[in-house]
């Protein structure tokens, strides 16, 4: 079975003399079992009709950011939300340009923004437009964050001019497409992952937390869905909203994790702590709001209950993977909670550096298990969650 069977493909079609290779591309991709649903630039417009993308596709093309119809009915935000990939083929110059300055003054750009499926860029250009610096720029900067390139290839091209520069064949972007959904690496299990910081009351109005965002949590939950497996997101308090297919509860405190864990860990295959719980809360939190007077004030802390360590004393263990985010002896001190908390597999992850850990959109983490490691270099925390996934699935297929 094709790994875009049954996935959602958003295809933006920038303005290039290429455009009319994209119809080939929407029958592929729906030939291998994918959905898909056009998203037509204004220019790519003056190259091919949108009617012929709406015949192929069997779904309404989608042209204009401020369409009060499209967005009444499908519009960029649930878009970007329904997406399990997005597809630019071809992919302008200006396209990439726009796309790495992040802009957002049209659907294309905006749902790129929107979006955390995997974005695949198939360019088609001049050649010299493809060597010039300010393009091989964009290139590596959109690579560093996680951007999928497929082509372009060498060859004849529309302008007269031989080299690099024509958009991908349809069946390799096809190929590109399925290799970002490695063959449902986790299909047929059930994946529990806690993400974001607690919140320990100190009164009604005040907390002790921490500066964890959920993205590192939130990205590996949407790592496993797209590998197949069923997923259980436990999330502190976050900004994020919800992966697409993946389930989530909500908590606060370190207790109320630490029950929404218990109640279904007996049956997930595989747990994931990433969330930054508190050690300490509070021993007796104020009922009413705390007034200011001139003394010092002195709060009696008392230890949470450690979820990680309770989940693998269960009598019957899902593969437990836990982080260690450690400001020193990084290694040292996550090999030593792998053993102490009887786990799996440790992300070791160094916070206290500007761009990396907690709040960034960025990490690297080494991975440790028994008898083995594998460092993850630094990359956008969906790069790094998808490839901590890849391990996993390894990992505990070997398990198994
Ligand atoms: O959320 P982001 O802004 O994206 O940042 C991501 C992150 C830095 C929070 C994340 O990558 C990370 O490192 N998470 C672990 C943070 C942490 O609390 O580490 P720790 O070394 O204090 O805890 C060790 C492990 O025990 C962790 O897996 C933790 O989830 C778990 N734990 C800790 C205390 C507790 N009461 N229960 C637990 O399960």
């Amino acid at each position: 079975m094709s790994r875009l069977n049954k996935k959602r493909v958003v295809l933006i079609v920038t303005g290039g003399i290429a455009a009319y290779k994209a119809l080939e591309l929407v029958r592929c991709l729906r030939d291998d079992g994918a959905a898909v649903n056009v998203v037509m630039t204004a220019a790519a417009e003056h190259f091919v009709g949108r009617l012929s993308f709406q015949a192929l596709s069997s779904e309404p093309v989608h042209t204009d950011l401020l369409d009060a119809r499209a967005e009444g009915a499908m519009g960029h935000i649930e878009l970007a939300r329904w997406a399990d990939i997005v597809i630019v083929a071809p992919a302008t110059a200006d396209f990439m340009a726009r796309l790495r300055h992040g802009l957002a003054d049209d659907l294309a750009t905006t749902l790129c923004l929107a979006t955390v499926a995997p974005i695949l860029v198939a360019p088609a250009m001049n050649r010299q437009m493809w060597l010039n610096a300010a393009t091989v720029d964009n290139t590596a900067v959109l690579k560093i964050r996680g951007i999928v390139f497929v082509g372009p290839d060498a060859g004849a091209q529309a302008c007269g001019e031989t080299g690099p520069g024509r958009m991908a064949l349809p069946a390799d972007i096809v190929a590109a497409a399925g290799a970002l959904f490695p063959a449902g690496m986790l299909a047929g299990r059930r994946l529990m992952v806690t993400a974001g910081p607690t919140r320990e009351a100190i009164d009604p109005v005040r907390y002790i937390s921490n500066k964890s965002s959920g993205k590192m949590g939130y990205a590996i939950a949407q790592a496993a869905a797209e590998a197949g497996a069923e997923v259980i997101l436990v999330s502190g308090p976050t900004r994020l909203s919800s992966p697409v297919r993946v389930h989530r509860t909500a908590v606060i405190s370190a207790d109320e994790m630490y029950d929404a864990v218990m109640a279904v860990v007996d049956d997930v295959d595989i747990f994931v702590a990433c969330a930054a719980v508190a050690d300490y809360r509070v021993e007796a939190p104020a009922q009413q709001k705390r007034k200011k007077d001139n003394h010092s004030l002195n709060l009696t802390l008392t230890p949470t209950r450690d979820i990680l360590q309770s989940v693998t004393a269960r009598p019957t263990p899902p593969f437990a993977v836990g982080f260690a985010a450690e400001t020193e002896d990084l290694l040292q001190n996550a090999r030593s909670k792998l053993e102490r908390k009887s786990l799996d597999m440790i992300a070791a992850n160094q916070v206290g550096i500007e761009g990396l850990g907690f709040d960034s959109n960025d990490n690297e983490l080494y991975v440790l298990w028994k008898g083995g490691e594998q460092h993850l270099a630094k990359a956008s925390k969906d790069v790094i969650a998808r490839q901590l996934i890849g391990l996993v699935a390894d990992r505990c297929h070997s398990r198994a």
